[in-house]
């Protein structure tokens, strides 16, 4: 089978389409033809080794997908061949086949197509947890959303206003915001342009917002905590910045607020129950065309490169997607 490679750790011109043998899942795996597979932040951090999975050398990053059940292990029961599916891979994806873990598949509800398939579980389900889990925000209060027009900020901005939150985006361009608008923010920040803190307090009336969306860290983290109201949560989701901040602790104490861990993964392994609910909220809400995915571009396998660099740089509105066979 065709499979985009990281050979050597490095930067996503260093990846190389080969020939590699088609894999076979374990007892507990499945194995997907692919047909799309969403592009990730982490996808630019593993090809690095700068991400938490380290995979042997050579593999294939991506870590999302979605596709055609080709073959199942003996303890799988949930779906099998031929039936069409979504699954988290964490790499792998960027090759005709890929293997899932069984309990990290899930069957495609019968009206979505491949793309929406392939690039929903990741963002979505960060956001909704995020938000629902994490922050327990409720209807009427503000939400601001930095890096609003990336993966999980889309979604995010998206799901704040499905639950009844004012939603503030905030992001680096006009054309970013235009987008951001269109799927439901009722304010916008754009924070290369406007002091973010001055910006918050005009929106807000000086009272500050009572969530905090922040996939990005470093020079914003800081206005944003000290932008909180009274109570805010302010939710730690990563450091697309490169850089984790350090906020004095006095900030937190001197709103009555919390500053919130958020890691998906672990919730959706620790968590099981609560994590499907929230993917049947979230696949309701699509078949209901209340929450959408913007796809900025689709790519051919043999430019999953490209995919990935255009998200380092900041290109991308929403998700880009890789097409397979
Ligand atoms: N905690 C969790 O469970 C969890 C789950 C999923 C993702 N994440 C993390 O969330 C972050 C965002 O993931 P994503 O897939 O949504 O990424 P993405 O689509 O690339 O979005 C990230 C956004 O960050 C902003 N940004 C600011 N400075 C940047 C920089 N130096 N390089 C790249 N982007 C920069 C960009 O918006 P502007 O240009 O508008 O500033 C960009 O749209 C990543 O750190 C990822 O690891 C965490």
């Amino acid at each position: 089978m065709k499979a985009l490679l990281c050979e050597n750790f490095g930067l996503p011109e260093t990846l190389n389409m080969a020939e590699v043998d088609k894999p076979s899942p374990n007892e507990n795996q499945i194995l997907i033809k692919v047909k799309a597979c969403g592009i990730n932040f982490p996808d630019s951090l593993i090809i690095q080794d700068k991400y938490q999975f380290k995979p042997r050398l050579p593999f294939a990053p991506g870590g999302e997908v979605s596709g055609v059940v080709d073959a199942v292990g003996k303890n799988v029961s949930h779906v099998k061949p031929g039936d069409k599916v979504f699954a988290l891979t964490i790499w792998g994806g960027l090759a005709e086949y890929a293997l899932a873990d069984s309990h990290k598949c899930l069957l495609m509800p019968e009206n979505m197509d491949f793309i929406t398939a392939a690039t929903t579980m990741y963002t979505c389900g960060t956001s909704l947890h995020a938000l629902k889990q994490r922050a327990q925000i409720k209807p009427g209060e503000t939400l601001l959303v930095l890096g609003a027009a990336g993966g999980v900020g889309l979604a995010a901005v998206q799901i704040g206003k499905l639950i009844g939150a004012k939603v503030i985006a905030a992001a680096s361009t006009d054309e970013k915001l235009e987008v951001c608008q269109k799927l439901g923010a009722d304010d916008t920040i754009n924070y290369t342009k406007s002091d973010l803190r001055t910006a918050i307090k005009e929106l807000t009336n000086e009272k500050g917002v009572d969530v905090v969306y922040d996939p990005i860290g470093d020079k914003y983290s800081e206005p944003a905590v000290r932008s909180l109201a009274w109570q805010g949560r302010y939710l730690v989701v990563g450091f697309a910045a490169g850089v984790p901040s350090a906020i004095k602790l006095n900030l937190p104490l001197l709103k009555g607020a919390s500053i919130v861990g958020v890691f998906w993964g672990a919730f959706a392994q620790k968590q099981p129950k609560e994590s499907m609910q929230n993917f049947k909220q979230i696949l309701g809400w699509i078949d209901e065309k209340k929450l959408q995915q913007n796809i900025h571009q689709v790519y051919s396998l043999k430019d999953g490169g490209q995919a990935i660099r255009d998200l380092m740089n900041r290109k991308v509105i929403g998700k880009n997607v890789v097409k397979i066979n």
